[in-house]
């Protein structure tokens, strides 16, 4: 049976792009394989954090998690922290990953421009702690959207070598990402040019999974379309386009079909019909995510139970590493 990972960093709610490229892929292979499920806690502290947002953004993370499908009952969910080998398997990359791999990742060098007051060792070393996540599990497949591609690459990367290196000893992991236009990477609604991302300035770029049906069409209403006034797929019509993904997205249509059904219609009204589109696809989400949020009894023994299931996964990988590495031990 395959193995599946997967992370998300608990900085704030979700946006759909997270859902569109990554989350909706989650519940999709939970039904056939054997599912490592983590809120990435550990990654999340490469930005600075307020600790006491940090944990209710972590707890909520789990929450939503399990809204959108997630079902613990099939899967591994847990916090990253919860599980020591993460950390421990890092260390070891680390000194299997050289500086210059890791100075290439274009996700470091962007946060480090967003951030200069705060370029840590940490956030240079986040794909390497990505890394230690997928290897330890003997991953096969990673449900990610496009934006994480190089970071996988790295992991396969740091796979083989080691392997190479020491013998034998992790899978190589495969990425599992959707077609860009089918929702592998959900552009910015106000700068279609830009991946939507919930740590941008304006709020209206995103669509938030936990957004009012209110907030939605005000949202979806501003979205940056062109002058052109035709309802079509093209890399010149950014816009329009990411519309039409995220519409073929959330009503399940392929995009020819989503064309299709818009034929004909003004942006206005077409920007209505996606709204209600994510409305529909959010509402039984948001409406289990407000009766578990309460519930913190049940989130605490499935995380509980769900880190038990991954250290015993992760501590066999571990003890093979160390081995192969030449530490000693006294079993
Ligand atoms: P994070 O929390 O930034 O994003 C979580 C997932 O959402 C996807 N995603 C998008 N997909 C399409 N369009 C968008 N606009 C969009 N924005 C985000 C991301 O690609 C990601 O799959 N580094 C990871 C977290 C992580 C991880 C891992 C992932 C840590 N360890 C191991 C896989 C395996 C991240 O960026 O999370």
């Amino acid at each position: 049976k395959k193995i599946i990972f997967s992370g998300i960093q608990p900085s704030g709610a979700m946006t759909i792009g997270n859902y569109a490229g990554a989350l909706r892929n989650w519940v999709k292979l939970i039904e056939e394989y054997d599912c490592f499920y983590c809120v990435v806690d550990m990654h999340a502290i490469t930005v600075a954090q307020e600790p006491a947002i940090l944990r209710k953004n972590t707890f909520e993370a789990v929450a939503l998690l399990i809204a959108c499908g997630v079902d613990p009952e099939k899967c591994a969910l847990y916090i990253q922290s919860h599980v020591p080998a993460h950390a421990e398997l890092t260390w070891v990359l680390n000194c299997n990953t050289m500086f210059g791999e890791a100075r290439r990742m274009t996700q470091f060098k962007e946060k480090s421009s967003r951030h200069p007051e705060n370029v840590n060792v940490g956030l240079f070393d986040y794909p390497v702690l990505q890394a230690a996540d997928i290897l330890l599990y003997q991953t096969n497949l990673v449900p990610i959207g496009a934006d994480q591609k190089q970071h996988l690459e790295l992991s396969r990367d740091l796979a083989i070598r080691f392997n190479s290196r020491y013998g034998e000893t992790f899978a190589v992991p495969d990425a599992y990402i959707p077609l860009k236009e089918s929702g592998g990477r959900i552009m910015s609604l106000a700068e279609p040019e830009k991946k939507m991302s919930k740590s941008d300035a304006n709020e209206n770029a995103y669509i938030l999974l936990t957004d009012s049906p209110e907030v939605i069409v005000r949202k979806f209403k501003r979205a940056v379309t062109d002058s052109e006034a035709r309802i079509a797929f093209h890399k010149t019509k950014p816009g329009v386009s990411n519309l039409l993904s995220i519409y073929s997205v959330f009503a399940k249509v392929s995009i020819s079909e989503a064309e299709k059904q818009m034929q004909g219609l003004g942006y206005g009204d077409f920007k209505l019909r996606v709204a209600d589109a994510v409305i529909a696809a959010l509402k039984p989400i948001q409406d289990k995510y407000s009766r578990l949020v309460g519930d913190k009894e049940y989130i605490n023994k499935v995380l509980d139970e769900g880190a038990e299931k991954a250290r015993y996964a992760a501590r066999k990988t571990l003890s093979k590493v160390y081995r192969k590495i030449g530490f000693y031990s006294t079993k």
